[in-house]
Formats: structure tokens, sequence, C-alpha cells
């Protein structure tokens, strides 16, 4: 299994990226593979609104959402991870849902099982920024018991290191969706085994 996660917090050893860690560290424990892009690391600029993007085999703006969009895409699980900055997701992470747009509007699939969703804020906000995510996340179909959340409170650098109570909830997240998607898996090949013909059966006539 495949997890991505997508951060969209610039502070790189801020309480997000710790949290984010935590869950692919754990993740990787018990058998999945991983990786995480933080946003602005990279170019993703927000969507240009011309709203023809069926009319192009690509999005005109050649930047490194196209990539990303791509390995987005392709895990079998992803990670959403931001903190809350006015009371909703940060720039960064609006421009990357946003850019999904293309995708959407080429009706291309997402390969996600699971999902999981990272927030931290300092006081306010969290609900509306849970509210965004999980809109977003209702693109992919997953089904509503497989989209594992985790929130908490925390500010200054190194905050969220000391709040053991979300580091154990991000870590438990981790886990939850590799756990979630093997039974996924179990349940699609145990349908398929069952979906096999026959071959003793002696054909009829
Ligand atoms: C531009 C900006 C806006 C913010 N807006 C909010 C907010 O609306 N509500 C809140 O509780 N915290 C807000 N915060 C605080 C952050 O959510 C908080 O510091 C968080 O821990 C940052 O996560 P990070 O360390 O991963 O970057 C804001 C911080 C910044 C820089």
């Amino acid at each position: 299994m495949k997890i991505l996660a997508i951060v969209g917090s610039p502070r790189l050893k801020g309480n997000v990226n710790y949290l984010v860690d935590q869950a692919l560290r754990e993740a990787r424990e018990v058998g999945a593979e991983t990786e995480k892009i933080v946003l602005s690391q990279y170019e993703v600029n927000p969507c240009l609104g011309h709203d023809k993007c069926a009319s192009f085999e690509s999005c005109l703006q050649k930047d490194d959402a196209g990539w990303i969009l791509d390995k987005f895409r392709e895990a079998d699980g992803v990670i959403l991870a931001t903190p809350v900055y006015y009371y909703n997701v940060s720039a960064q992470m609006k421009a990357f849902i946003d850019r999904n747009y293309f995708l959407y509007k080429h009706d291309q699939k997402y390969g996600a099982r699971v999902v999981g969703i990272i927030v931290v804020a300092e006081q306010m906000g969290i609900e509306d920024t849970l509210h965004t995510l999980k809109q977003f996340a209702d693109e992919f179909n997953v089904a509503k018991d497989k989209v594992f959340v985790v929130s908490g409170y925390a500010n200054k650098m190194g905050d969220a290191k000391k709040n053991l109570l979300l580091v154990n909830d991000a870590r438990k997240l981790g886990k939850q969706m590799v756990d979630s998607y093997s039974k996924t898996r179990k349940i699609v090949s145990t349908f398929c085994e069952e979906k096999k013909p026959d071959t003793n059966q002696i054909p009829p006539g």
C-alpha cells in the first residue's frame, strides 16, 4: 500500500509536519510505503479559473501541480494535512485543492481507498477547516468509515510534540489507514474468488 501525504504547512519543523511524520512512521511500521509532499517546497499556483480544462490535454499551468496530482491520483491512501489559517485551510492547501478541478473536468478518478485528515489550530477554526477537507475528500468516493480525522490545538513550533494525546492520535491514524486498506483488499479478493469460474463444472449439453 502506498500512502501520500500532502502538507499545507510551510513550517517544515512545525506542528502539522510533525504529526504527519508520526502518522507516516506508524504506517511504515505496519507495512505501508509512504511519501510526503510539502506544498510550499514546490510551485503549485492557484487555479486560473478559465474553466476550459476539458479543451486541453494538460493544465495550461506548467508548474509542479501536474506531477503532484499524478502521484495523488495513484496513491492507495492519501493524507491531507494543514494548519488553520484564518479559520480554514492554508493558501497552499487551497491552491492544491483547486488544481484538482482539471481532474474533475476530465472525469479522472482517484485510486485512494482510505483518507487521513490532520488539522492543527492555535484556538479557532478547526470545524470549518475539517468541513472543507471532508467536502474535498468526498470527490474520492471513499466510504465515510474510511476517512480518519485527527485535529487539535498547538501554536508554537514544538507544541504538537508536547501534546501526547495528539501525537498518539496521529500515530493511530497511520495504523488505522493501513488496517482499513488491508480489509478493503481482503474483501475485494474474496469477492474475486467467489466470481472465479468453476473449472470443475461439467458444461451443459
Ligand atoms: C497566517 C496565519 C493564520 C492563522 N490563523 C489561525 C486561525 O484562524 N485560527 C487559529 O486557531 N490559529 C490560526 N493560526 C495559528 C496556526 O494554525 C497554528 O500556529 C498552527 O499550529 C500552525 O501549524 P504549523 O506549525 O504546522 O505551521 C494562524 C497562523 C498563521 C501563520
